[in-house]
């Protein structure tokens, strides 16, 4: 059964109040959501198996670890879960990239998935599902939907701010789910956004509002 796991990590936390600023500008809010993503991901691979290898010290030989077994294949949900991905691959650089193309019709706010690219195998690697904003939780229910319906067995989920219905939505969709977040609001408005959230996320990312 998938676990909510809410990230109060001080910096996470420090730098979501100047993400959630209305006052902050595009420049700014980028680099904060992506540090922010950075530190998540921190969070989120504290568990990844380890293999033990040797290597050779300027000095000695060394017993040690590497990360074991499955590459870790990154899901963007176009658009907003890109301002996400390089603070991630900071850290994972070797990691697979796919993409999921969805946005929330205004009127049903219902997903509408407009493209999806994934790496090959997906069935043997870990994925991790992005997106800054878990709202009704159509979007993401839906990113894992397409991601699963290609092979994906082991998926989580990162979000920076949901909604209770989102989260109750994706644990009923997609139990198996592990999801995290750095924090979780009151509710959804009457258009669907987070209250009280850090607005369009996708707008404030890229400056198209
Ligand atoms: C936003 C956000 C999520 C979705 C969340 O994307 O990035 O994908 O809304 O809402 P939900 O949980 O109710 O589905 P949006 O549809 O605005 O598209 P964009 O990223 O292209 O701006
Ligand atoms: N999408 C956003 O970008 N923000 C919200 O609050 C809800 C959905």
């Amino acid at each position: 059964m998938g676990q909510v796991h809410v990230l109060k990590h001080p910096l996470i936390q420090h730098k979501l109040t100047y993400i959630r600023d209305k006052d902050t500008g595009t420049k700014e809010f980028r680099a904060l959501v992506q540090e922010v993503a950075m530190l998540m991901a921190y969070e989120i691979t504290r568990e990844l198996p380890l293999a033990d290898v040797s290597v050779t010290t300027p000095v000695s030989d060394a017993k040690t670890q590497v990360i074991a077994g499955k590459t870790l294949a990154l899901i963007p949900v176009l658009r907003a879960g890109l301002g996400m991905l390089d603070g991630i691959l900071n850290l994972i650089p070797n990691a697979k990239v796919g993409h999921v193309g969805l946005y929330r019709d205004p009127e049903t706010l219902d997903p509408v998935e407009y493209y999806c690219k994934l790496p090959q195998h997906m069935e043997e690697r870990d994925a991790i599902v992005v997106d800054p904003m878990l709202a009704t939780g159509g979007s993401a229910s839906a990113a894992i939907s397409a991601i699963k319906k290609r092979g994906a067995v082991s998926v989580k989920l990162m979000c920076l701010v949901a909604a209770p219905e989102g989260i109750e939505k994706v644990k009923a969709s997609h139990p198996d789910v592990d999801i995290y977040v750095a924090a979780v609001d009151k509710e959804l408005n009457s258009h669907g956004y987070i209250v009280p959230g850090l607005g369009d996320a996708g707008d404030r990312l890229f400056g198209t509002r």
